[in-house]
């Protein structure tokens, strides 16, 4: 699909807890190839302090409805003054950029694991995957229970697991601690993660060593988000690749973990 530069229709801006939104967002053009691990770069209106537009993955898509959903999580001025959007307002993002999740094999058993805001494409991977809910186990991660969103909605495509560094929720500990990543891990054979980069490795490297397909979604820092300014580049094996471009979904083997 071509990228565009397009203003969306704020439909819907609704506090999750204390520092996620739900943003659902109205498309004038079709929606009909986005997929998970995709993403948007969002301007900041009435921020002229704020140049650069901030990146967001795609948490959700109406295919029908023309809407795209997105997470966001508060962390600096430009992700507070987008919670602050109001519904009817137009948002202007360039859409949809990046590469997507390599879609399971219809006998796969897939663990999708998110830490933080990285849970958005692992709602909408379990959503679309097309798998048989017994063979998607989604493992959650947060600080608190009160860091983790409302999932109901997800809960029919795959089996939720959580994890709170408090234990508030779920399993005390990170999502490596969890039981169904201890002892269960060999009966996948796909891991797709998203979220921190010290979890993404931690995840990557137990996948290299037991030789588990695995796919990471990178959030590094973004600027143009289409290939241009080179902020985001990680080092390959394959030498630098733009996380915008080449990624943001990358096999673990392809990186230097
Ligand atoms: C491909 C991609 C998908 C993303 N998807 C989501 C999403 O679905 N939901 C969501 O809430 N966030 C997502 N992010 C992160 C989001 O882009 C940043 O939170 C946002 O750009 C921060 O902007 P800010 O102006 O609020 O913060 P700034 O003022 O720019 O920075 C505030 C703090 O956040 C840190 N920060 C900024 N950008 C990032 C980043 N990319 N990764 C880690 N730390 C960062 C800065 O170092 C600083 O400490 C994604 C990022 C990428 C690259
Ligand atoms: S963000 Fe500009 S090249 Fe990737």
């Amino acid at each position: 699909m071509k990228k565009t530069v397009i203003d969306f229709l704020l439909l819907n801006n609704k506090q999750l807890n204390k520092d996620n939104f739900l943003l659902v967002l109205q498309s004038p053009i079709p929606v009909s190839d986005i997929f998970p691990g995709q993403f948007i770069n969002v301007e900041i209106k009435d921020a002229t302090e704020i140049f650069l537009r901030r990146p967001f993955s795609v948490l959700d898509v109406d295919y029908e409805k023309q809407t795209i959903s997105l997470l966001v999580k508060i962390l600096g001025r430009g992700s507070r003054k987008l919670t602050e959007a109001k519904e009817g307002q137009k948002i202007s993002a360039i859409f949809p950029l990046g590469k997507s999740f390599t879609l399971p094999d219809k006998n796969d058993r897939i663990l999708l694991i998110g830490g933080g805001s990285g849970v958005a494409p692992m709602l909408f991977l379990s959503k679309i995957c097309g798998l048989d809910p017994d063979n998607v186990t989604v493992l959650i991660g947060a600080r608190s229970s009160s860091d983790h969103i409302d999932i109901t909605a997800y809960q029919p495509y795959g089996n939720f697991f959580f994890t709170t560094e408090d234990g508030s929720l779920g399993e005390k500990g990170y999502v490596t601690n969890h039981t169904v990543f201890i002892d269960r891990l060999t009966q996948f054979s796909k891991i797709y993660t998203c979220g921190p980069d010290l979890m993404m490795k931690s995840i990557g490297r137990t996948a290299i060593g037991k030789s588990i397909f695995c796919e990471v979604s990178l959030e590094n820092m973004m600027a143009c988000g289409f290939g241009v300014c080179l902020c985001c580049v990680e080092d390959t094996k394959a030498g630098h690749k733009c996380v915008c471009t080449d990624g943001p979904v990358f096999n673990v083997n392809d990186l230097k973990w």
